[in-house]
């Protein structure tokens, strides 16, 4: 399986939770690791422009206000087949359809509080750690 990048957000509710470090040892315990991160308080326009896929949802306006509520912690994560291990420790979008043991299960409060972003394609993870990082962040170990 080939080593792969991807790109997580941890959400305003789980850094309010005090969950950063939790959710890192998951990934870190599963063969991911953090090669670049900083926290982020961005804004609704900000939120908006990365999540400009969903702009036709009726959820955006919500999803852009509650991103831009308090800091985020955007950072990218390398390993192998990475993009879909992390959508599995991360569990369904909506916590009351994740799977237990989930970081979505053990740590969301909603479909929209629900905790962590995760890049859904190989493709989409390269635009979205483009939104965050430049090639001189990205610090493989
Ligand atoms: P995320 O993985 O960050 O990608 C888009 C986000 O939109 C998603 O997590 C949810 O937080 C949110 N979202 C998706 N579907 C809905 C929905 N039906 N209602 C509200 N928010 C949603």
């Amino acid at each position: 399986m080939a080593v792969q990048r991807t790109l997580s957000i941890i959400k305003p509710d789980a850094v309010g939770k005090n969950v950063i470090g939790d959710i890192i040892r998951r990934f870190e315990e599963n063969g991911l690791s953090v090669i670049a991160t900083r926290m982020e308080h961005i804004s609704a326009a900000q939120a908006g422009r990365f999540y400009a896929v969903h702009a036709e949802r009726p959820f955006y306006k919500d999803l852009c206000t509650y991103m831009s509520s308090g800091p985020v912690m955007p950072m990218v994560l390398e390993g192998k087949n990475a993009v879909n291990l992390n959508r599995e420790l991360m569990g369904a979008t909506n916590p009351k359809e994740a799977e237990p043991g989930t970081i979505r299960a053990d740590h969301a409060e909603s479909i929209e509080s629900n905790a962590v972003h995760g890049s859904d394609s190989l493709e989409n993870a390269a635009i979205e750690i483009a939104f965050f990082f430049g090639d001189l962040d990205l610090h493989s170990h």
